[in-house]
């Protein structure tokens, strides 16, 4: 509406075209949600999708997600291959509209997990953590759509070039394993849209409509976020790790275990003590020895948070409270519209 007025009160040739891109995008807004590449190729209303995370969601966050209009995930990187099966069939019976599984590729069981979403059809898949040349082809033969998360522009392009459907670009703010290049969501996406022509969904640092807004305005055609839908009731993650989440201020999340595999995580006596041998110049085996099998389960499964590994984005420190997956989704979306009709603070 304001710029409509500004059009009608405007004689320039500038504020005209203005107006008619303005009325461009705004036409991508339907009865059903939004209509671009992202939500024609996951068949879901909004273009707001609920990652794949270890020990947080399985099937219960996955369709509360995909019921509510997003795409909800399966996190496979946690779970044995018959556990895996047992998520994907309860999801079925949960939504009947389209999900997702994320398989790390690092996972020692992939191959079970590959044939397991492929007898159970699911109908897309988020590979992460490896190269995406391995799995794609095979997947894409069973007509499953195909994405993959990656931390640079170099990556996004072998995934194009790998033949995948669609790529997240996740900055270093995002929770978990983080990229090595320390590249921020804010400077990741243009980059990322320049080197790619397939669709982009942002990752790392999103919990807003404002973000998600900011997000497309760089060229992304989708949200992937994280640490936010830790902070439902849905997530299976243990409930004194939720409040750690919603307790988390500005600069207690931070990325250690550099000399392994690095992640961000809320600083706890485990944190200390890997500093504290990474101070004394600890070898990668002994760091390997410190973080165990388990400390992830220790902490965001079992609630140990003095001890465990608590994965979680920088983006916690606005997290305040925890609010059903539905409802995180319809607030993101909201908010999302609102700031397109009205992008500026006055
Ligand atoms: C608790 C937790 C577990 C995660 N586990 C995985 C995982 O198993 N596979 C994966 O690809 N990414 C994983 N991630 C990263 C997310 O998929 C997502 O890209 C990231 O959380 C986005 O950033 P945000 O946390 O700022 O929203 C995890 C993140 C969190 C917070």
């Amino acid at each position: 509406m304001e710029f409509g007025i500004l059009f009608l009160e405007s004689t320039s040739l500038e504020f005209g075209i203005l107006f008619l891109e303005f009325s461009i995008s705004m036409s991508a807004f339907t009865e059903n949600g939004f209509d671009n590449r992202v939500t024609r190729l996951f068949r879901i209303r909004y273009p707001i999708i609920q990652a794949g995370m270890i020990w947080a969601s399985g099937w219960r966050l996955a369709s509360a997600v995909s019921n509510a209009g997003g795409l909800g995930i399966i996190g496979a990187g946690s779970m044995y291959p018959d556990v895996l099966r047992e998520h994907i069939q309860k999801c079925k019976e949960a939504t009947d509209k389209p999900f997702a599984v994320n398989v790390p590729l690092l996972y020692p069981d992939i191959d079970k997990h590959i044939a397991i979403i492929i007898e159970e059809k699911v109908p897309i898949v988020f590979t992460s953590a490896g190269n995406p040349k391995t799995w794609t082809a095979k997947l894409k033969e069973q007509g499953i759509v195909v994405a993959h998360v990656v931390s640079s522009a170099k990556f996004a392009k072998k995934c194009q070039d790998a033949g995948v459907d669609a790529v997240v670009a996740e900055g270093f703010e995002a929770g978990g394993h983080n990229g090595r290049e320390e590249t921020t969501t804010l400077c990741l996406i243009p980059a990322v849209r320049d080197a790619i022509t397939i669709p982009l969904i942002a990752a790392g640092g999103i919990a807003t409509g404002r973000a998600m807004y900011a997000m497309m305005a760089l060229g992304a055609e989708g949200v992937q976020m994280g640490s936010r839908f830790v902070a439902t009731p849905e997530a299976s993650s243990n409930a004194a790790f939720k409040e750690a989440v919603v307790a988390a201020n500005e600069g207690d999340t931070i990325v250690t275990l550099k000399k392994l595999t690095p992640v961000r995580l809320i600083k706890n006596q485990f944190y200390q003590a890997v500093q504290d041998a990474e101070n004394k110049g600890a070898s990668v085996e002994e760091l390997e020895n410190l973080l165990g099998r388990a400390r992830a389960k220790q902490g965001m499964f079992e609630g140990n948070i003095a001890e465990g590994e608590l994965e979680i984005g920088q983006v916690s420190a606005i997290i305040k409270d925890i609010k059903p997956a539905g409802e995180v989704v319809n607030d993101v979306w909201n908010e999302f519209i609102n700031t397109c009709h009205s992008p500026f603070m006055h």
